[in-house]
């Protein structure tokens, strides 16, 4: 019988390029008993010289090389940001090629191009390593899930801060200890803003609410807020009232519209998400058949990474080598669904007032709760000075956001607040 061979190409020799290239060669016999198939990597871009030490005889600095071979069946891109990566898979599924990214942000900003691109060209897109790392999400929402009606996604999307949150809180790390740290493991994007900020979550939650509800949103209509404020005053106290802290990635139908947004989140203790520890991603899932699961597992580094990205590689090896028809993907389809505005949700929330300790305060506090309709479930005040301001801990219950913003604006008016108030929501 003839050998089966397909041959890749990367552009791109970081941190998950890498791991991928080590991760082919090391399982290739692995890869071959499971898919009878010789997977091998024949050439590796990079721009920078020194990333090639490790593949010399593979290794170039132009990209033409894996752009313009006819030798290549797949290549993976693993370079990162919008620009180059848009333009260098744009050219390869315009010759019939398959691409295989762990780009969120690509996927996400250029999606309904560069499929469009690909089913007039019969190519394949892999893009599991784009959400979670490890966790095989994307393959289990469109395939695994594809008789089901989803109705919610929860998710801890961002290894990165999952890990500075969690730090914050075993460790009483500050926030640049716990950040610097993420960096040297590699876990943090160029750029950590997007991760800091919860822009990587944002687009990861786009692309999943795209399979899962087979409708587009885009990741700038998504609102966010990153984990920047979060002090560590508000781990400890949140803690006490048997809660964690967690960047979660919400989209939930709500009658025609979808409830979506992505911030710092209250998860009870008791809340499995609320265990997500560390570098580690979960994602949590309803749908009308399969009832409630959840995913687990490594949501960024290079092998966590790089495992998926061999995932995609064997998938669309196996479609090319059978000669059978790529999947279905809805983001080039004129589906736009309405995101309901922030202002319209409605959740519990967790309040850290910043006032001065004498008789009435309270009291004005909950006045201008209770006229904007907000009902208090507990309240905690940590501190007593005559002097200064000091920290008052609140869970309200359920109330409306935009009531919430009305009355802590009215609040933070007042004389003896002296400092913005900080807002959590409450996931249940
Ligand atoms: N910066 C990302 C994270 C890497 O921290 O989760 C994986 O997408």
């Amino acid at each position: 019988m003839k050998k089966k061979i397909i041959r890749i190409g990367v552009l791109g020799c970081g941190t998950v390029g890498t791991h991928f290239i080590k991760g082919i060669i090391k399982n290739k016999k692995t890869l071959r008993d499971k898919t009878g198939i010789e997977f091998t990597v024949v050439k590796v871009c990079d721009i920078d010289r020194k990333k090639g030490k490790s593949f010399p005889a593979i290794f170039t600095t132009k990209d033409s090389e894996v752009l313009e071979s006819k030798d290549i069946d797949i290549v993976v891109e693993l370079v990162g940001g919008t620009e180059y990566a848009y333009e260098s898979v744009k050219k390869t599924l315009s010759r019939g090629t398959s691409v295989v990214t762990a780009n969120k942000a690509l996927i996400s900003e250029k999606g309904r191009e560069i499929f469009k691109l690909a089913e007039e060209n019969n190519a394949h897109i892999g893009f599991e390593a784009s959400v979670a790392g490890a966790i095989p999400i994307i393959k289990a929402i469109r395939e695994s899930f594809a008789g089901n009606k989803l109705t919610k996604i929860l998710g801890i999307l961002n290894g990165t801060t999952n890990y500075i949150l969690t730090r914050m809180s075993l460790n009483a790390s500050s926030f640049s200890q716990a950040l610097s740290q993420a960096q040297k493991f590699g876990y943090a994007e160029r750029n950590p803003t997007l991760d800091i900020k919860g822009f990587d979550t944002v687009h990861k939650l786009s692309i999943l609410s795209a399979l899962a509800f087979n409708k587009i949103v885009y990741w700038k209509d998504i609102p966010v807020e990153g984990i920047e404020k979060i002090d560590p005053m508000d781990i400890t106290f949140t803690n006490e009232f048997g809660y964690r802290i967690k960047l979660l990635a919400i989209a939930q139908k709500k009658g025609m519209g979808l409830d979506i947004r992505v911030h710092p989140t209250l998860l009870h203790k008791n809340h499995p998400l609320s265990t997500v520890e560390g570098v580690y991603n979960a994602v949590y899932l309803e749908g009308d058949m399969a009832g409630k699961t959840l995913f687990y597992g490594e949501g960024a580094g290079g092998n966590a990474a790089a495992s998926s990205v061999i995932s995609d590689v064997v998938d669309i090896g196996k479609k090319l080598l059978c000669d059978t028809h790529p999947y279905k993907i809805p983001f080039y389809a004129d589906k736009k669904i309405a995101v309901i505005p922030m202002k319209e949700i409605s959740t519990k929330y967790y309040f850290r007032f910043t006032a001065l300790d004498k008789p009435g305060v309270l009291a004005r506090i909950s006045n201008i709760l209770g006229k904007n309709g907000i009902s208090i479930a507990s309240v905690i005040q940590k501190q007593e000075s005559p002097e200064r301001a000091v920290p008052i801990l609140m869970l309200t219950h359920t109330a409306k956001e935009e009531f919430v913003q009305k009355a802590i604006n009215q609040i933070d008016r007042l004389d003896v607040i002296k400092k913005p108030t900080v807002i959590i929501r409450v996931e249940e």
